[in-house]
């Protein structure tokens, strides 16, 4: 089974490489390296590809002819959407349109999308079903949500089809110490308090105390990039064999306050590093926890680490002992 992997050089793409290289399958990843590494890529090829080149993709699809395509390759701070959001229309919409025209091109209609929670905006019920409305709050969700829309037309015209996996806040690293994050400017919440323990930043901010929660900061559903890794598998397996479009939440069904994720970093590091209050930052919903029944029952997902502690200890054993 041969499976075509953009962004592959990436935090979760790099994961999902090693998984699908261990269950044996043949993998070709693509990758333009603006945030990956080539070292990420422990299992199949890598080729140097940007999916703003047509061209390029069709060369690639035509000669690897893969069964299916995993979709990892985006741009992905919601801060930075928000300043830039031209950025992630054509990164995330626009290039997507063009592998996904390349497919039907040369007759590839397997897909696997990288979504996300942030499609949903401020969900009116938490946690949040796949059936909840639509309504992106900044750029980045948006361009992820037209590319939803888009796959749901490719469907219904060129019998098109796709799993549309709508991630929650993914953290941690490969418990073998293999792989993890390695962005140059991270943004997110636990590799910057991690950052700030090893004494890469001075002080960590925490964005907003004044949301409508128990200690005011913000609520997010962290989930083990292992897992997210797992739920991959099982749906390009569901994929292949039920040839059926759907889509699925990936979370653990209950979340974590920014303080809570903080006084866990700093128990896990043993360093009790400065932290300051500030505004909240544009963008953030207050509270972001999936329904993940779906994925469950459907996938028979059956995540193994649903534990905070255990999601930083592993990312706080990639800061120290980081490949790349
Ligand atoms: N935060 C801080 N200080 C920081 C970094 C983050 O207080 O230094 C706060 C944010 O304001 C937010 C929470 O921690 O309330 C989580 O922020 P992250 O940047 O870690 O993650 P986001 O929730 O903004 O976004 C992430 C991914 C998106 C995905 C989303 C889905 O970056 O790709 O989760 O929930 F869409």
């Amino acid at each position: 089974m041969k499976i075509l992997v953009t962004g592959g050089a990436g935090y979760i793409g790099s994961h999902v490489v090693k998984l699908l290289g261990k269950r044996g399958y043949e993998v070709l990843v693509i990758d333009n390296l603006s945030t990956g590494h080539k070292e990420a890529v422990l299992y199949g090829n890598l080729e140097i590809v940007d999916l703003a080149g047509k061209k390029e993709i069709n060369k690639v699809l035509k000669e690897f002819n893969p069964d299916a395509v995993m979709h990892f390759a985006a741009a992905i701070e919601v801060a930075e959407s928000v300043e830039n959001p031209a950025k992630y229309y054509r990164n995330n919409t626009v290039n997507t349109l063009n592998l996904l025209e390349s497919m039907v091109d040369n007759d590839i209609k397997n897909f696997i999308f990288s979504s996300t929670a942030a499609v949903y905006g401020m969900p009116e019920k938490v946690p949040v079903k796949e059936d909840s409305p639509l309504n992106p709050i900044n750029p980045y969700g948006q361009s992820k949500a037209f590319v939803e829309k888009i796959l749901n037309d490719f469907d219904k015209a060129y019998d098109f089809k796709y799993i549309s996996l709508r991630y929650f806040n993914v953290a941690g690293a490969d418990p073998e110490g293999e792989l993890g994050q390695s962005y140059q400017n991270a943004t997110h919440l636990i590799t910057r308090a991690l950052k700030t323990a090893k004494g890469e930043y001075e002080k960590l901010y925490i964005f907003g105390t004044d949301y409508p929660t128990s200690d005011g900061t913000a609520i997010r559903d962290y989930i083990h990039v292992m897992d997210l890794a797992e739920a991959h598998i099982l749906a390009l397996d569901y994929l292949l064999k039920e040839k059926k479009s759907d889509i699925f939440n990936l979370g653990y069904g209950h979340g974590y306050s920014v303080k809570e994720v903080v006084e866990t970093a700093k128990k896990v590091t043993g360093i009790d590093f400065p932290v300051e209050e500030t505004d909240r930052r544009p963008g953030d919903p207050a509270v972001l926890i999936a329904d993940s029944t779906k994925a469950k029952r459907v996938l028979n997902w059956k995540p193994k680490y649903d534990n905070l502690e255990f999601i930083i200890k592993t990312a706080w054993n990639w800061e120290l002992n980081k490949k790349f």
